[in-house]
């Protein structure tokens, strides 16, 4: 194991500063259209914010193998891209009305409209992505595409109903960590990295991913929407039972899974408050067993890049976990 030491966030973000701002110009660049209502709509969703995670998992781990190429700053607006036009078609689905603490896209321009535009940005981003003229960013972002849709679709199946552990990991990991994975490795594809470096990378990225939507899912159950910019306890009055959920259901009184049960079939809290079901949920630690499940993911996050060089890109790699684990929105 390295003996290097975890950067601050203002040490991460100097390393990065230039990198993502260049990735936003590259972004609004690649937003217009000659139809200007895809331009307003990707105009408001560039400035929305967000946290960029993605194009700064790009960016560390193409500086992890030493990459100074303009391909990066190009894959850090793909990835962004996508994972914008996902949040679009997700709102959509979810029927959102708040995004980054703003009116989300659907709730202005309506939903026809907002599938257009997403699918829009989805094809400009592979657009961008094809100008690499690289197999392996194709065939990335070709399976990432098709992991997400069939995650999205998963889980519409199993809306309402009680899944396990592994039907829960299997989802998380399709609809959120496969692009955290993918982001690390188109960091490896853009540097011809050994298979071995492309494992390391992508193992990273996917226990990060993971570790990343269990505690969305949390703070879907705890935090507030002011500080979440989001909707909370959305998940719940959609039908889907997250990971401290799915806990308390096998650890539950009978009372308890009743009171769960009847919150996803009814996909609404007129029966049951969310107030008694963070009480059932809290009264069996389960809250708890996410946070340290999620926090064993981050960890496992930081072992799977051990036997990279040593580098200030690593030493950040090293910080994001933390990041990812104590977050509030
Ligand atoms: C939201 O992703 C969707 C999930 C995978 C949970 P982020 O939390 O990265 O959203 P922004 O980009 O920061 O708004
Ligand atoms: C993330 O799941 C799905 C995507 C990959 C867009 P959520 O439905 O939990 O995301 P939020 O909470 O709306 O951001
Ligand atoms: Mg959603
Ligand atoms: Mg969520």
């Amino acid at each position: 194991m390295s003996t290097l030491s975890i950067a601050t966030a203002k040490e991460v973000f100097d390393l990065l500063r230039d990198d993502l701002a260049a990735i936003e110009r590259e972004f609004a660049e690649q937003s217009a259209s000659p139809v200007s209502v895809i331009t307003e709509i990707a105009e408001y969703l560039i400035a929305g914010g967000g946290k960029r995670i993605r194009p700064l998992l790009l960016l560390l781990s193409a500086k992890s193998l030493g990459c100074e190429s303009e391909s990066r700053i190009k894959l850090g607006a793909v990835v962004e891209m996508l994972h914008t036009a996902t949040l679009v078609h997700d709102d959509i689905i979810d029927e959102a009305d708040t995004r980054r603490g703003r009116p989300s896209s659907n709730t202005t321009w309506g939903n026809s409209k907002c599938v257009l535009a997403g699918d829009w940005l989805y094809m400009q981003a592979f657009h961008t992505a094809l100008e690499e003229r690289n197999f392996r960013v194709l065939d990335l972002l070709i399976s990432l595409t098709q992991q997400m849709v069939e995650g999205e679709l998963l889980q519409m199946q199993k809306l309402g109903h009680l899944i396990n552990e592994e039907e829960y990991f299997d989802l998380i990991y399709r609809k959120t960590a496969c692009l955290f994975k993918v982001s690390m490795q188109l960091g490896a594809a853009i540097t011809h990295a050994s298979d071995q470096v492309d494992g390391q990378l992508g193992e990273y990225g996917r226990n990060l991913g993971l570790a990343f939507q269990i505690i969305d899912d949390v703070l879907d159950l705890t935090a507030s929407e002011e500080v979440l910019g989001k909707p909370v306890a959305s998940d719940l009055r959609e039908g889907k039972a997250t990971l401290a959920v799915i806990h308390a259901l096998e650890r539950g009184t009978g009372a308890d899974r009743e009171a769960i049960r009847k919150v996803l079939a009814d996909r609404s809290f007129a029966n049951v408050s969310h107030t008694q079901i963070l009480e059932i949920l809290n009264r069996h630690g389960s809250i708890d067993y996410a946070m340290d499940t999620a926090c064993a993911y981050a960890e496992a996050a930081r072992l799977s890049i051990a036997d990279l060089p040593d580098t200030e890109a690593k030493r950040a790699l090293l910080w994001v976990p933390g990041f990812v684990t104590s977050r509030d929105r």
